[in-house]
């Protein structure tokens, strides 16, 4: 079977809109659907053709995203990915993933490519590793004490309308992405999208609820959430579906968070991509009052080793070089001489023995700063060459706050 990986024309929404609906089963909603495509950049859209039937598509977003450091790097958001199921199991996906890394690269643009798969076993084959996991957390409001935080009371929680607020909420938003990797900056379309709220999407929950904290009339943050009621004849038994929380200061998310776990009819409260490392947990008295399911969150791919890993900075000084395996991204493999430290870096080729062998996947997992390298090594999956330099490289790579996509794509 032939494969031809190519640009789409003017059509190119409508054709990923037709693609997405027969490869993921399902009719998309028009309301859920108008939001994909104020996004959509139809010029970074593919097609692979069999003969004259598009049998495959993937998409890419522009993004700019922190990095260990922080620093702010474009990165390419892979998405809208779907073979016909006519067309599986042939080559169709590794045509478009192989034909999108080498665009890339060939391009000079974005040095990593992320995503988030549907199913995790589909993408360690074209170099993606694991980069940050969600947390889905149900936490009991019966059990809900938390551990005081100052200044919390001096925070006020009043109601706003979500449109209208869009901006200062946006403004809030736009200070913490530096303070976690994996966050991405708003542009309009994904502004506009964080309050779209499409009905075909509320799981039969109530609209959109937005919330800010304040202090002496200031706005210190804003949480976005959903409630739930359910009737049963033991009591009301609601849920308190929380979409984001986010503040600029330690008081004003604890006052978000003793406001939303806190809500009379609600026996419970969920979200579903919280950090494992998020204040929440610290804070409530009762360890298991949250119940965390931990899942795979983005997936990174380095398109370019040597562009990657001098745009982002180490947490401890390292000076390492690194013997990478791929055979997809064939420039990327063989050795590179690693040297950085929380103020620069720099990596190039060299002709050295290596300190340490591993797949560019698992360097893709340790980019945003997850710390995995040591439990790669103790797989058995990173090979250690010079003792220590597993320790010395996992510590340099891990981030202080946990990498964390809060913005699905
Ligand atoms: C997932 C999907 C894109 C794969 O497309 P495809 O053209 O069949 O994939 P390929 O033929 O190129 O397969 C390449 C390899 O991936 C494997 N693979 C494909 N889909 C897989 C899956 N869902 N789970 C595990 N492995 C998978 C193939 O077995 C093959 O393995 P091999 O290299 O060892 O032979 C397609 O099945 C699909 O559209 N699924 C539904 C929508 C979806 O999940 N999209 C991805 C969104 S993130």
């Amino acid at each position: 079977m032939t494969i031809e990986v190519r640009p789409l024309g003017d059509d190119a929404w409508q054709q990923a809109f037709t693609m997405m609906e027969l490869s993921f089963g399902e009719t998309w909603p028009q309301d859920a659907a108008e939001v994909e495509q104020a996004r959509f950049e139809p010029d970074r859209s593919i097609g692979a053709f069999v003969g004259d039937t598009m049998a495959g598509h993937a998409a890419i977003y522009s993004f700019t995203m922190t990095v260990p450091g922080p620093r702010a790097l474009d990165v390419a958001g892979v998405s809208l990915v779907g073979v016909l199921p006519t067309h599986r199991r042939r080559g169709v996906l590794t045509a478009l993933m192989r034909h999108q890394l080498h665009d890339l690269h060939e391009s000079g643009r974005e040095p990593v490519a992320v995503l988030t798969a549907s199913e995790p076993a589909i993408y360690g084959r074209y170099g993606y590793g694991c980069a940050t996991q969600w947390a889905y957390a149900e936490i009991n409001r019966a059990k809900r004490a938390m551990r005081p935080v100052p200044g919390a009371d001096e925070v006020t929680v009043r109601y706003a309308d979500p449109e209208k607020s869009l901006d200062v909420c946006a403004g809030v938003r736009e200070a913490i992405v530096p303070t976690r990797p994996g966050y991405f900056r708003h542009n309009e379309p994904w502004r506009r999208g964080e309050v779209a709220d499409p009905e075909s999407e509320r799981g039969g929950a109530s609209a959109l609820r937005c919330v800010l904290a304040e202090r002496e009339g200031e706005v210190t943050g804003f949480a976005y959430y959903r409630s739930k009621s359910n009737w049963e004849p033991g009591g009301p038994n609601g849920t308190t579906v929380v979409q984001r929380v986010h503040a600029t200061d330690t008081a004003s998310y604890a006052a978000l968070w003793q406001f939303l776990a806190d809500q009379d009819l609600m026996a419970k409260v969920t979200h579903r991509r919280l950090s494992l490392d998020d204040p929440l947990l610290t804070w409530l008295r009762d360890s298991r009052a949250a119940m965390v399911t931990v899942r795979d969150g983005m997936w990174a791919r380095l398109v370019d080793v040597g562009r990657a890993l001098s745009e982002r900075r180490y947490t401890t000084p390292v000076d390492l070089v690194l013997e990478v395996r791929d055979d997809l991204c064939p420039w990327n493999a063989g050795r590179w001489h690693l040297a950085g430290d929380e103020s620069g870096a720099s990596c190039g080729r060299v002709d050295r023995e290596p300190d340490l062998v591993l797949e560019v996947a698992d360097l893709g997992a340790a980019y945003f700063g997850r710390p995995v390298l040591a439990a790669l090594g103790a797989a058995g999956v990173a090979e250690e060459r010079t003792p220590g330099s597993l320790t010395a490289a996992t510590r340099a790579f891990t981030s202080d706050a946990l990498p964390l996509l809060d913005t699905p794509f």
